[in-house]
């Protein structure tokens, strides 16, 4: 792969040059185009997104007709494949009733039915189910359930939250500031973010050590702990075992701190356990949930409390309510498609699907390892993940992987796959070979891409 970048024409007329091929557009593109702002990206460099005709299973048909094996499953979310019946028909359903009706001082079917099944699904007495609609804004929620739950017992000061590197917890404000900024994404607006305690996270006895003699020093100020269990995501993708989690854990119980489990990307299944805190044996005092939650198609969040957390807001005096509530809380349409997710995690064996994933690839990738440049090779889950040392063009890369059919995006250093449960063996192992065939085309052009 080499470094230079690509001439990019900013008008659908060349649309797909990031392919290598220019192709007519739809017409809706170009005048869009001038005015949308699209995420993450740096709009004078980033290559044309790829026009989108419709969606299937595992795959993204294109405008001009190519079809895209997926594997990223929109940004995670899509565990079940895209337009899957029952969801679809059960979104469909709702449509005809009543698609939203505002949350505060309403009840409706499809959002207290999700509630009881979410407090059910639960592990211990996580069974208090706080509605939003998008991650960043459950992770806001937890923050702040945590600060009052503290302020409502009487002690104010501890507001602070203890998070880590290689954290990533949403694009807000709040959510920004327990992720790692310099890891992360969020270096250029990292002044806005209020200072939090980032350390190291544990992982051997040393570090395990550090934490433990912080969290010692500083329990007085801190509300909570707040992390991504077995997988820290966006931050790179990072791994670590339940023996550190469950370390975690005591070390946040012994010094009286709670503790939030950002469950967003790891929950519903996709480590091969609904909950990945349940690999450990853990259960937080308040955990995060998003993108499965409704397979993918409608934006709903969920932030859960034990009965403790909750009962400390229980009170005479209305100012220790949890003062918030999203104008789409507990959308009608959502729920209903979360309800029919949960009904497929019910029917249909994902967490076997899931196990099945691991395995494949964990076969399909290893080929990578040993690559010149390729720092490691992990799987956890339907998360398989090969680290490279750096990538120098990420968009050339990713347009590569286009160019042979395949929707994979890597980013930062690391080039990664987390598809649908539903996808088939022949789609996954396209997908697991595409990467293994860029990564080494990467691999031997690598030395020239320094140079250049
Ligand atoms: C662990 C985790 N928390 C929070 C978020 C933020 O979710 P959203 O993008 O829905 O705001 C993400 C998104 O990738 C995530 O992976």
């Amino acid at each position: 792969m080499t470094a230079g970048r690509q001439p990019r024409s900013r008008s659908a007329s060349r649309l797909g040059v990031a392919s290598g091929e220019a192709r007519a557009g739809p017409d809706w593109f170009d005048e869009g185009y001038r005015h949308i702002w699209m995420p993450y990206a740096q709009m004078q460099t980033a290559p044309l997104p790829e026009a989108v005709k419709a969606t299937r299973g595992t795959r993204i048909e294109l405008w001009d007709g190519r079809e895209l094996i997926d594997g990223v499953a929109s940004w995670w979310s899509a565990c079940h494949g895209y337009n899957h019946p029952h969801i679809r028909d059960a979104v469909r359903r709702q449509l005809d009733v009543m698609p939203h009706v505002m949350l505060g001082g309403l009840a409706n079917e499809p959002v207290f039915t999700l509630a009881a099944r979410l407090a059910a699904l639960a592990p211990g007495s996580l069974n208090r189910v706080f509605f939003s609609e998008s991650g960043s804004v459950a992770v806001e929620v937890a923050m702040k359930m945590a600060v009052q739950y503290w302020r409502n017992l009487g002690q104010p000061k501890r507001r602070k939250f203890v998070c880590f590197d290689g954290a990533y917890h949403g694009d807000t404000i709040g959510a920004m500031a327990v992720g790692d900024p310099e890891g992360g994404v969020h270096g250029a607006v990292a002044d806005l973010m209020e200072g939090q305690y980032r350390l190291a996270l544990p992982r051997d006895d040393k570090t395990l050590a550090d934490f433990c003699s912080f969290v010692g020093a500083k329990a007085p100020e801190c509300a909570a702990v707040i992390l991504e269990p077995l997988v820290q995501g966006a931050g790179g993708m990072l791994f670590h075992n339940a023996e550190m989690l469950c370390a975690v854990r005591d070390v946040a119980a012994a010094h009286g701190l709670l503790l939030i489990l950002d469950e967003i990307m790891t929950g519903l299944g996709r480590l091969g356990t609904l909950f990945a805190c349940q690999q450990a044996g853990v259960v937080p005092d308040i955990m995060t949930l998003s993108k499965s939650l409704t397979g993918g198609t409608l934006p709903l969040a969920a932030t859960i409390a034990t009965a403790q957390v909750f009962g400390a807001f229980l009170s005479d005096n209305p100012d220790r309510a949890l003062m918030h509530g999203p104008t789409f809380a507990g959308n009608a349409l959502a729920c209903a498609a979360a309800n029919a997710s949960l009904d497929l995690f019910e029917r249909e064996p994902r967490l076997a699907q899931v196990r099945a994933i691991e395995k494949r690839l964990s076969a399909g990738l290893e080929p990578c390892r040993g690559m010149a440049g390729v720092v490691d090779v992990r799987v956890k889950g339907a998360v398989g993940v090969v680290e490279l040392d750096r990538i120098d063009d990420v968009n050339r890369l990713r347009a590569r992987f286009i160019a042979e059919g395949c929707w994979i995006r890597p980013f930062a250093n690391v080039v990664y796959l987390m598809p649908a449960f539903t996808i088939g063996e022949d789609d996954l192992a396209r997908l697991t070979e595409t990467v293994v065939t860029v990564v080494g085309e990467w691999s031997a052009l690598r030395p020239f891409a320094r140079e250049a």
